[in-house]
């Protein structure tokens, strides 16, 4: 069926689901026509930078402020009104409380209004999900890095139904990690692009010279049950004393190096484990996503270790938060005949 939206605009329908995001710091809002993305506006938070972190109560009170018109401002972009939605996805776990009751009353307001289905969407979920916006190709088997500012995992991406997770940190995520790391070294919250910036600057880091040669220690598990887990918290404590070892001139002179040492420690040790856990289970393809994914020199790295054919990557915009690979997990959910009402469960799992 084709839905006429202006004389030379329309849409062969699908399935129209509006994906809501609210789980932290970004306003987030989207409307998929079956897999493909109609329109995606997100609002960040820029509030949080001067606590250095999210504040929770400043979040939840600048998502109540933004959510009501972004939705009708992505209804209007694309020429739809609420009766036409098909389905409302939203992220109910995990995530901040008052955040995410923003977007689960928001969509039960809908829901009651117009009687459209509502399924709630676990974050993390949606994540793994946005590598199927726009890609109807992609064909499971493949290992999945998801590493965000709340989490860091490895998970085996077999189908739909089974995903199991492999490995994840023992302590900080590894965005995390860049955002602690970068507020030591002064940049505002979150500072990942920061210090991917700053890295980029470097001069001959790779090439050892020695005065510039700044190296961290990385975090491995000897235990085989650990064998895909994650720690960055000892690595950020390295930087701290690093740095207060070195001085304030030092670091203002050595900032990129500091950098590029930090970063590549970083992206080393999750591709380290990205590969180790395709090998141990026979599988090609690989697969990155969470706002870390965004990073280039990760992004980079993986191509040139698994080939960039076997490489599956969601658009930068597609990695950090967004309510479009929230709608693309209720479109899938929907397809599955899984959804369910939203429902706010504090574990971390998908
Ligand atoms: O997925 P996301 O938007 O939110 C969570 O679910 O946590 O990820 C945000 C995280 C932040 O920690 C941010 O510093 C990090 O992703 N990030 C990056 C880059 N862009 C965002 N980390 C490294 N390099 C980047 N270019
Ligand atoms: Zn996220």
């Amino acid at each position: 069926m084709a839905k006429i939206i202006s004389a030379n605009v329309y849409y062969v329908l699908i399935m129209i689901t509006l994906g809501i995001e609210s789980s932290c710091d970004e306003t987030s809002v989207a409307i998929l026509n079956g897999g493909s993305v109609l329109v995606s506006l997100t609002h960040s938070q820029e509030e949080h930078a001067l606590y250095g972190g999210v504040v929770p109560e400043v979040a939840s009170r600048a998502h109540l402020e933004k959510i009501d018109g972004l939705v009708k401002r992505a209804l209007s972009e694309c020429g739809l009104a609420p009766n036409d939605l098909e389905l409302i996805a939203v992220t109910d776990s995990p995530g901040l409380a008052g955040a995410l009751l923003v977007g689960i009353s928001f969509a039960l307001g809908l829901h009651t209004a117009y009687g459209i289905p509502v399924t709630g969407v676990n974050h993390l979920e949606g994540h793994i999900c946005s590598l199927f916006i726009d890609r109807p190709n992609l064909t499971p088997p493949f290992i999945v890095l998801l590493a965000s500012g709340g989490h860091t995992a490895i998970y085996n991406y077999q189908s739909y139904n089974n995903c199991k997770l492999l490995g994840q940190t023992v302590d900080d995520a590894a965005g995390e990690a860049f955002d602690k790391v970068g507020k030591l070294l002064g940049f505002t919250y979150p500072a990942g692009r920061a210090i991917e910036e700053e890295a980029a600057k470097a001069v001959n880091h790779d090439q050892h010279q020695d005065h510039k040669k700044i190296t961290f220690p990385t975090a491995k598990f000897t235990s085989p049950e650990k064998s895909y887990c994650f720690s960055f918290s000892g690595l950020k404590t390295a930087v701290k004393n690093f740095i207060s070892a070195q001085g304030e001139k030092y670091i203002d002179t050595n900032r990129p190096e500091i950098c590029a040492a930090f970063q590549k420690n970083v992206v080393n040790t999750l591709v380290d484990n990205l590969e180790a856990a395709a090998k141990a289970h026979g599988v090609k393809t690989v697969a990155a996503a969470g706002g870390v994914a965004c990073n280039g020199y990760l992004r980079r790295e993986l191509e040139k270790r698994f080939g960039a054919d076997n490489v599956m990557l969601p658009a930068p915009r597609l990695c950090t938060d967004n309510g479009a690979m929230i709608a693309m997990a209720g479109y899938m959910m929907h397809n599955s005949g899984r959804t369910r009402f939203p429902k706010m469960d504090p574990g971390r799992g998908i």
